[in-house]
């Protein structure tokens, strides 16, 4: 079960403020739910887990994992950027031993990823990877033309074709694109190339639950339905308007503490080391759905206990500027208690027959208290466990919000056109053909 707790923004709000901010976040809902607000042809991610539940996508993506599993890959490089790449990896990180890449405790292929970066070392030592295993590629990219999956895809592709040759290659190349447009489309159909199809009506950020993040995690041996039957739960649960609507409960109360309180940056904390890249990817579902026209609330992540040795003093004691949204997990998957000893050098002895969890829990609770005395409102979203079927919940808990969110705050949720300054100014530096002009005028900025 997912829960929402405001409790921790009770000294901060009034009661009647967040009442008003509920009926914004319901006529966002209406917004969202008729499809008639801003970017309303990229809503096809609200009904993906009935729909692909429905359908046989997990089957085929079976099929491709025992095709390779027939071959004995043991190691499936995930190509792939931002939306293309982030919740695959979060559901990886988040549902592997820790240690999963030199334990090697599943039976599955290792997943690794490429095409994040342009790091030259990161590709040369993936390299050094793949030369001592047996390699398939997913090569992942909506557009079909981002550049720095094209060019780890170009590298990677030239390796399993010289190591496998050409024939075997394009059985060990799966492309994940659109259905009919971009060079990495045209390239699989020259190539023989199994792909798979990104919904045109579903941007990369609210892809994980197309082809984009299910085909890695089917792969990975991750339990793919249970992640769709948690995410259909919350379809179901959220598809009705009301104040019960925990969606909208925390999109009204994230505007509200950003438009009448001035808290600019939202910080999601963990205290579970393996939600890490869930926090990436929840930054980039908010962050580029809501930073734009000169608004949005800055997503910023932390885990805990960790990062309160480094970002603890300035959550505490730094510009109030900040609230804390918890992703909590109640229980852990394993038991681990702490033992009486003897001597007790260590002055640990009143722990004694305490589990680790419980020490945590009290940090999480001690954390809490001291950030809200110090200015910092928390608002809780608490899973039972970390496993397929929360995690499910959660990916749908956050895009659904994340919709109504954007919608109150008063921006297109599903556009992103601040992404392309950057990509303009390096095909002029990189002299790419028909950016002649822009090439010349870019030089005499440096
Ligand atoms: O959310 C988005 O739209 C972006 O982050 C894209 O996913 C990212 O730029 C990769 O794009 P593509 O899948 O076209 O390679």
């Amino acid at each position: 079960m997912l829960t929402v707790n405001f409790k921790g923004c009770d000294s901060f709000i009034k009661n009647e403020e967040f009442q008003a901010y509920i009926q914004k976040a319901a006529e966002a809902f209406n917004t969202l739910d008729k499809e008639n607000g801003a970017g309303n042809d990229f809503l096809g991610w609200k009904h993906l887990p009935s729909e692909t539940l429905a359908g046989d996508l997990l089957k085929q993506c079976e099929d491709i994992k025992t095709l390779w599993a027939g071959k004995k890959v043991d190691l499936v490089v995930v190509i792939g950027i931002g939306g293309s790449y982030l919740g695959a990896k979060s559901a990886v990180e988040a549902l592997s031993h820790t240690f999963e890449a030199t334990l090697h405790a599943s039976d599955a292929p290792q997943i690794v990823f490429a095409g994040q970066n342009l790091g030259e070392d990161y590709l040369c030592e993936l390299m050094d990877l793949m030369k001592t295993r047996n390699v398939a590629c997913v090569v992942i990219s909506k557009s079909g033309t981002t550049t720095e999956p094209a060019i780890a895809f170009r590298i990677i592709k030239q390796y399993i074709e010289q190591t496998y040759g050409k024939a075997e290659a394009s059985e060990r190349i799966v492309a994940v694109t659109d259905k009919a447009r971009g060079a990495l489309k045209s390239l699989s159909d020259q190539e023989g190339y199994k792909t798979f199809v990104i919904p045109d009506n579903v941007g990369g950020r609210f892809s994980v639950l197309t082809p984009v993040g299910i085909l890695p995690i089917v792969l990975g041996g991750f339990d793919m339905k249970a992640i769709l039957e948690g995410a259909l739960d919350m379809e179901k649960q959220l598809s009705v308007c009301g104040p019960e609507n925990i969606a909208m409960q925390y999109a009204a109360m994230r505007n509200l503490l950003y438009s009448e309180y001035g808290k600019k940056v939202e910080v999601l904390i963990n205290f579970v080391p393996k939600l890490m890249y869930f926090a990436e990817w929840w930054k980039q579902l908010f962050g580029e759905s809501e930073g734009k026209d000169g608004k949005g609330i800055f997503p910023a992540s932390c885990s805990f206990t960790t990062d309160l040795h480094s970002m603890g003093q300035f959550i505490q004691d730094g510009e109030r500027i900040m609230f804390e949204t918890l992703v909590g997990v109640k229980n852990p998957a394993r038991s681990m208690n702490i033992e009486s000893d003897e001597q007790n050098l260590d002055g640990l002895n009143f722990l004694s027959g305490k589990s680790v969890d419980y020490c945590n829990h009290m940090a999480q609770l001690g954390t809490k208290l001291a950030h809200i005395d110090g200015g910092v409102p928390q608002l809780e979203v608490q899973v039972d466990k970390l496993d397929e079927y929360h995690l499910g919940q959660l990916f749908y808990f956050f895009e659904f919000s994340c919709g109504i969110s954007a919608y109150v705050l008063g921006v297109n949720p599903f556009n992103q056109p601040g992404v392309e300054a950057y990509k303009k100014n390096m095909f002029a530096l990189l002299e790419k053909p028909g950016y002649e002009q822009a090439t010349e005028e870019i030089r005499k900025r440096l």
